[in-house]
């Protein structure tokens, strides 16, 4: 995926929460991770890269094509993007399965027959088969975050982007739902995240990009971001979350 950033603005009221961001990603990275302290733009970056948000400057490219800034072309492109965030934002009414189903149906315009033989294999592949009739409160928060992935990929996505995918489960389920998204990304699923997961984004990521104050302080590989950081910022930074 070629991600291409130019002069990139999002200001809330006096709040600069993208200031200025110029970035570019050539076709090798197909993971890229954004890092940082809280506030730093990580989720407004990738609601700008979805087309959940319009900028107030600059440009995104994504394989070329401008992210678009109208309201019908941008709904249009979050179609093509699937979207995971923190908290679990499942339809409380809904099963598992009807959950992955619905957006299939009604968003991307599947037939329920395909739409339900779809979310029952990817469902299957997240070790979720036998959980297809629960309702989310019936489900541990790791397993309702594993809908919600399944949900988010089920279509295809052009583009999956996944804001702090972790951040609200416990150790043990972190790690079931890492695992799922590295097997993603291992498959070829071109993936932007935000994440406060330091081992997997310098396992997994082909890049990483350092955000503070809505800027990037760095950005580079895995290697040379979390091997070599050049910054007090994020070498303060990366001290002070790896030291436990
Ligand atoms: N919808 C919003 N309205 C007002 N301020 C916002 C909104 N979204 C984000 N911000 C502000 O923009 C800045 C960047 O936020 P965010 O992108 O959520 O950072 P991060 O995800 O890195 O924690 C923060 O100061 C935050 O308070
Ligand atoms: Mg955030």
């Amino acid at each position: 995926m070629s991600i291409e950033i130019e002069g990139l603005t999002k200001h809330y009221g006096s709040t600069r929460a993208i200031d200025g961001i110029d970035l570019a990603f050539g076709d090798a990275v197909k993971v890229l991770a954004l890092i940082g302290p809280s506030g730093g733009g990580k989720s407004t970056l990738l609601r700008l890269l979805g087309g959940l948000e319009t900028s107030d400057s600059g440009s995104v490219r994504i394989d070329g094509a401008a992210v678009p800034r109208d309201e019908e072309g941008q709904r249009a492109w979050r179609r093509r993007n699937g979207f995971l965030f923190q908290s679990f934002n499942l339809f409380p009414h809904l099963t598992a399965l009807e959950n992955i189903v619905l957006p299939l149906v009604e968003a991307h315009g599947w037939t329920r027959d395909a739409a339900r033989a779809r979310a029952r294999e990817v469902v299957e592949r997240f070790g979720m088969g036998d959980h297809l009739a629960k309702r989310p409160a019936e489900l541990s928060g790791g397993q309702q975050q594993r809908i919600a992935l399944a949900r988010a990929m089920a279509h295809g996505p052009a583009l999956l982007l996944l804001d702090e995918p972790t951040s609200a489960l416990d150790p043990e389920r972190k790690a079931e739902v890492l695992d799922l998204v590295e097997e993603l990304c291992r498959a070829g699923q071109r993936t932007v995240l935000s994440t406060h997961e330091m081992g997997f984004a310098r396992g997994s990521a082909d890049a990483v990009v350092f955000l503070s104050a809505g800027k990037v302080v760095e950005s580079g590989t895995a290697e040379e971001v979390f091997g070599a950081p050049k910054s007090e910022t994020v070498k303060a930074f990366l001290g002070k979350v790896m030291r436990w």
